[in-house]
């Protein structure tokens, strides 16, 4: 690793999972144009959420990091995006009801348009084409025009995520997100009458208020803290050029900050440590988050929180291991203990979902619900096993009445997938599902702290 940075220094170190354009001048032209554009997040949200998971870290708040596996440009619209805002805040409502910790919520929203695959190419029928690597760089459709990497997609990029955030903004800070109106969160689709997690929720919600209104009789006047909730956004920020047209020197003079989300994180497959993410992550000023799988060593964990975090600063690194329900026991403990033997300040967060993915027999990507929760309580139990703790969950889920998870309360089963399965990637949590892990964090939570 060398020892000056720029934004574009990782352009010296080998980069995975970049697009090829066929016209690299088409490219550069839009990438000046981003540049020149407004950053869509500011320093100083970054530093507060910053803040933020340094206070996760010593226990005294907790992440909730949710969304869909990919965003797509043509549900960048009002329902999708306000019900997974909705969704989200109920989940928080359930996990701050067992933890009483502050909940620090980050969607994966705002920008999670650029996708990591197993292979360059795809091929059906004997036709071979580039494969899908999100909306920010081509499309979906199997053509080769489709296929095409188009730069003029990283703009229609930076826009949606500027529409997105914008919505999400204004609803956090209102009327709708006011926890004296919780019932502005309610799902249209969700019937009143039935399913036992809709009871539940509807159930904590009333405790809710009644706690509210003695509170407030006590007190005297209404609680503004109440009114208006903290959002912050996230991405795995894949795509190099682009992430580096959104980095923009800070007013302060204090450095760099990636400008284009609060959060961005290096996936599985761009973690390399001699590779062009770790390079471009180890100089922003953002909190930054890494995804661990269960095929990292001990020693190279430690190595990277030494190369993203030489300071040891509180809150400058998430590390969200996804290791599978099968693999956890294994492969976490001894990662856990390295960290801890060298001092390194880390947030655990665990990802139940990327580590648990399988196929049905008619070839659809599945995750089982039961291994969801299973990894997710075998992590707060090895975390507390190791003397460790674990500060956050990271969830691929929607808003929308889905069916792409196997199990939960209401028993989906392989045949029942194909009636509203509609993810191009990989399989989320729908809503009841969701609102049932997050009654099961807050259960995990509360348990702590007895
Ligand atoms: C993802 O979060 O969608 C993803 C690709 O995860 P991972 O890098 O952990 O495989
Ligand atoms: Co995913």
């Amino acid at each position: 690793m060398s020892q000056s940075w720029s934004p574009t220094s990782w352009k010296s170190f080998p980069a995975a999972q970049q697009p090829t354009y066929p016209d690299p001048e088409a490219l550069a032209h839009v990438l000046k144009q981003i540049h020149l554009m407004p950053p869509l997040v500011t320093s100083w949200e970054v530093d507060h959420l910053h803040q933020g998971i340094a206070d996760a870290q010593r226990g005294e708040a907790w992440i909730l990091q949710g969304g869909d596996c990919a965003e797509t440009f043509d549900q960048c619209q009002t329902e999708p995006i306000a019900s997974k805002l909705k969704l989200l805040l109920q989940m928080s409502l359930a996990i701050v009801f067992g933890s009483r910790k502050r909940i620090l919520r980050v969607g994966r929203m705002a920008g999670q348009y650029a996708k990591p695959r197993s292979s360059d190419t795809e091929t059906q029928n004997g036709v071979t084409l580039p494969c899908y690597r999100g909306d920010l760089v081509n499309q979906f459709e199997f053509t080769p025009e489709a296929r095409r990497a188009n730069p003029e997609l990283l703009l229609r990029g930076y826009e949606r995520s500027a529409l997105t955030l914008n919505f999400v903004r204004a609803l956090s800070e209102g009327g709708f997100a006011d926890l004296h109106y919780p019932e502005n969160w309610n799902l249209l689709f969700v019937d009143e009458a039935k399913g036992d997690v809709a009871r539940r929720y509807r159930e904590l919600v009333k405790s809710l208020g009644d706690a509210i209104r003695f509170v407030e009789t006590i007190l005297r006047e209404s609680t503004s803290e109440l009114k208006r909730v903290d959002f912050f956004t996230s991405h795995e920020a894949l795509h190099l050029d682009y992430e580096t047209a959104l980095t923009r020197k800070s007013v302060r003079g204090i450095g760099y900050y990636n400008l284009g989300t609060h959060l961005p994180w290096i996936g599985e497959r761009t973690r390399s440590l001699t590779g062009a993410h770790i390079e471009y992550f180890r100089g922003i000023r953002n909190p930054v988050a890494v995804k661990i799988g269960p095929t990292m060593q001990a020693e190279e964990v430690v190595e990277l929180t030494r190369i993203l975090n030489p300071n040891n600063i509180p809150g400058r690194l998430t590390l969200i291991h996804r290791m599978g329900r099968g693999r956890v026991e294994a492969a976490l403990p001894a990662m856990i203990e390295a960290i801890q033997r060298e001092n390194r300040t880390v947030l655990w967060v665990c990802d139940p979902m990327h580590g648990n993915t399988v196929s049905t027999t008619h070839g659809r990507k599945t995750r089982r619900f039961d291994d969801i929760v299973d990894e997710l309580r075998l992590s707060f139990a090895i975390h507390r096993a190791c003397g460790s703790m674990l500060g956050g969950a990271h969830l691929e889920l929607t808003g929308e009445n889905v069916t792409e998870c196997v199990g939960g309360s209401r028993g989906l089963t392989e045949s029942d997938l194909e009636s509203a399965y509609q993810t191009q990637l990989d399989p989320r949590l729908n809503y009841e599902q969701a609102l049932e892990i997050a009654f099961e964090i807050s259960s995990q939570l509360s348990a702590q702290r007895s």
